[in-house]
């Protein structure tokens, strides 16, 4: 079985990005369905090439789960006026970190008047200016109810929206009832018929796994860090106990997304600068769950058990299944030991990283007491310099292309005075 299917890439990309914020994802949704009826209404684009455009159409905003945090609700006002920094940072997240970079221009022109964007040259400008429209279709929609007037954008068609692809829009509407359909839900039928489509190779599938590992980023950039050092100490150690191909590949996987429930998690519980409430500590554990619902019957079950297991430990007295060590499998244990040495030696909201000694006296503590398996933890401690050495360089590279995303964004944003 492959690791995960094309179009289960696209609903763990939804479900998850959903977590963060479920209104703006349901905008992503029906902008996608919209365009997608226009773009197949012209016959332009083959029903694959489609289905990229669907991928990305839904995820057009996912640029202000970074630059508008707080204030991701206020949707109609970084949609109309301030739109330049959610444009900019999606536009640079699908460049650097996504598999089909050719289309992120798609996001940086979806807010920019027609008149300009028509002396554009870029292949793909006409999604972007069917877009614009769609997201002023469905927003205005929302917040007007019955209010609503399909030709209320006539006044700005030909100067800030294209007159061809407003149109279209009437036509289609009035062909398929596209309203309708949004509001009885059956357009995500429609929607899940174009994921049949999706093909993506394997290089591809990784590198949207990827992604989505970028977007714990929108919770809190530590989180990227330490996802990454738990990614390379997981790699390191499988190779030192010689695990097979296939059985590191899988954890690689696994160590990939063990963590995506916490995208569900409050960032002021993530980030707290002190010791946890009993409640609040209830509530960062439900991460494992809300993981396992994303992940589940989407990614391969070995994937799935090896990184739902994470916190679990060999003394039963682990979380959410009080496995034992008898219950596990060596990525499981092999993963335990990563998430651990990750939170020692990267610095916390609470304290700074540890030196090698304290980690060291930490993880045999952790051992004698049973709760990390003594093999695994062994392995580490052995080779602690030349793993920690690899970790380093490895986890810099991987960082620099997030960190060159985030200094490019500085700097338009000062270009353009956001
Ligand atoms: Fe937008
Ligand atoms: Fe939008
Ligand atoms: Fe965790």
């Amino acid at each position: 079985m492959e690791y995960i299917r094309s179009k289960d890439i696209y609903l763990l990309m939804r479900h998850i990005l959903k977590l963060v914020h479920p209104r703006l994802m349901d905008h992503g949704s029906k902008v996608a369905y919209m365009v997608y009826m226009m773009l197949r209404e012209r016959g332009r684009f083959e029903e694959f090439e489609l289905a990229d455009i669907v991928m990305l159409c839904t995820m057009h905003d996912i640029g202000a789960y970074m630059t508008e945090q707080g204030k991701i609700s206020d949707m109609l006002r970084y949609e109309s006026r301030d739109s330049m920094a959610h444009s900019i940072y999606g536009y640079l997240f699908f460049k650097y970190l996504s598999p089909v970079p050719d289309l992120a221009k798609v996001i940086m022109y979806h807010h920019m008047d027609y008149e300009q964007l028509k002396k554009v040259d870029y292949e793909y400008k006409q999604v972007a200016a069917y877009i614009n429209i769609a997201e002023k279709m469905d927003l205005y929609s929302t917040s007007m109810g019955s209010q609503f007037d399909l030709y209320m954008f006539e006044k700005m068609a030909g100067t800030k929206l294209s007159s061809d692809g407003l149109e279209l829009f009437y036509q289609v509407e009035g062909k398929y009832d596209i309203f309708e359909k949004i509001k009885s839900g059956e357009y995500k039928e429609e929607l899940a018929k174009i994921t049949e489509y999706m093909i993506f190779s394997n290089e591809d599938k990784k590198k949207f796994l990827e992604m989505l590992m970028y977007c714990l980023g929108f919770r809190s950039k530590n989180m990227v860090v330490d996802n990454i050092t738990t990614v390379c100490v997981c790699e390191d150690i499988a190779e030192e106990m010689a695990l097979p191909d296939a059985e590191r590949e899988t954890l690689y996987y696994s160590a990939l997304i063990h963590d995506i429930g916490m995208l569900a998690i409050p960032q002021e519980i993530i980030d707290a600068p002190r010791k946890l409430e009993t409640e609040e500590i209830r509530l960062l554990r439900t991460h494992v769950e809300i993981g396992k619902q994303v992940l589940e019957n989407r990614m391969k079950p070995e994937v799935v058990n090896i990184a739902m297991a994470h916190h679990e430990r060999c003394d039963g007295s682990g979380y959410p299944s009080r496995l034992k060590d008898i219950q596990m499998n060596t990525p499981q244990r092999i993963l335990q030991v990563a998430d651990v040495v990750t939170a020692l030696v990267n610095p916390r909201s609470y304290r700074p990283d540890l030196p090698k000694e304290k980690v060291i006296a930490i993880l045999n503590d952790e051992m004698e007491k049973h709760r990390l398996n003594r093999q695994v933890v062994r392995t580490f401690v052995k080779s602690y310099d030349r793993i920690m050495k690899r970790v380093r360089t490895e986890s810099a590279e991987i960082l620099k292309m997030y960190e060159t995303l985030n200094m490019q964004y500085e700097l338009v944003s000062k270009k353009y005075k956001i």
